[in-house]
């Protein structure tokens, strides 16, 4: 039995759990998250990653409601954590994406059960309008919260915050540009070789763009809106999320499971980065099916990372041959 199949066909029968999607990492089935937390073992996963409805009256289709009381709202969100909790390994990671009013709630709650805080990440969130009495909000809370000590902390690296009108660093790091860690500035993108990467700091020109490990603070993740890279009408998260979210928290071969599956963001990230995943959606699971289908006959997104230009290593000079100095991903 591979890893991700913790899962019978008969357990999943008996909840009404109907598998629609399986690759060589992972399933899919069409379900009730609580149908499917509650046929996983305990102590069984290594990432538990949610976004949930957010109960603002979105339209999600026949059979979810997005606009519960607010104690309803809330007891049945106790319920889905409660079983994320049971089923994560020791020193596993739970993340869940929510409005900041919501996640003030489930932070209580979940320190209530034991588990360590580890971060509240802010995603900016550009072009929201204030409603009523308030200020314009500006950002989605990510909680990142583990069972215990965390098993896996992979540091990720990201680029430096750079002016879109002029390319100039937002920040001023004054002295510390070239000592941004002991070997110098850390180019690394999660997925590469870190011998690949690695330059001298004192060779950075002032005009690179330059990574540095990934603060709480998320101003890289673009909203998806855009007709031509959306999967379906409902909302939905963009893949580079995701991928840093696994690639920090997991390593190959460890197990990733989302509960409100949308448009498959997760699995499809999860099967980039070779890890097993298992999710469910209740309501329509075409659009990630056909993303799935699409990524294991080689289709990949394009747009999904808004990481800039990565520098590489420049190679060698052979004869003629320039070497390529910058790659766009
Ligand atoms: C905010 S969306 C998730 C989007 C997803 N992260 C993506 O990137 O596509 C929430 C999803 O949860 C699904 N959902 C709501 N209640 C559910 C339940 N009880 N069990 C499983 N899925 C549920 C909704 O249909 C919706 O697609």
């Amino acid at each position: 039995m591979l890893p991700f199949q913790l899962i019978t066909t008969s357990v999943a029968t008996q909840q009404g759990l109907r598998q629609v999607y399986m690759s060589e990492h992972g399933i899919l089935y069409q379900g009730d998250c609580l149908k499917l937390l509650s046929a996983l073992p305990d102590e069984s996963v290594d990432i538990v990653f949610a976004d949930p409805p957010f109960n603002l009256g979105k339209e999600y289709g026949e059979g979810v409601s997005d606009h519960m009381e607010i104690d309803k709202y809330l007891a049945w969100s106790q319920l889905w954590l409660c079983e994320s909790i049971r089923v994560l390994k020791p020193g596993g990671s739970l993340f869940i994406f929510n409005l900041p009013k919501w996640c003030i709630d489930y932070g209580a709650y979940l320190n209530k059960q034991g588990m360590w805080f580890r971060h509240w990440i802010a995603c900016r969130m550009p072009k929201a309008f204030p409603r009523g009495k308030k200020m314009s909000p500006a950002h989605y809370g990510l909680l990142y919260y583990t069972k215990g000590e965390p098993a896996v902390f992979n540091k990720v690296y990201t680029p430096i915050q750079v002016c879109r009108h002029c390319g100039g660093e937002v920040r001023d790091y004054g002295g510390h540009r070239k000592k941004l860690n002991e070997k110098g500035i850390n180019l690394m993108d999660v997925w590469d070789e870190p011998e690949d990467v690695w330059e001298d700091a004192a060779e950075a020109s002032i005009n690179e763009v330059l990574w540095t490990l990934t603060e709480e603070v998320w101003t890289d993740i673009p909203p998806v809106r855009h007709r031509q890279h959306k999967k379906r009408v409902p909302n939905e998260l963009a893949p580079i999320m995701l991928e840093r979210i696994i690639a920090m928290a997991s390593n190959p071969g460890q197990i990733v499971v989302d509960p409100f599956g949308g448009a498959g963001t997760t699995f499809y990230a999860a099967e980039k980065l070779h890890r097993y995943w298992i999710g469910s959606e209740i309501g329509n699971i075409d659009p990630a099916v056909e993303r799935l289908s699409q990524l294991a006959n080689g289709i990949t997104e394009q747009w999904e990372s808004a990481r800039g230009n990565k520098k590489l290593k420049p190679q060698k000079k052979t004869g003629s041959q320039l070497s390529l100095p910058y790659l766009t991903q």
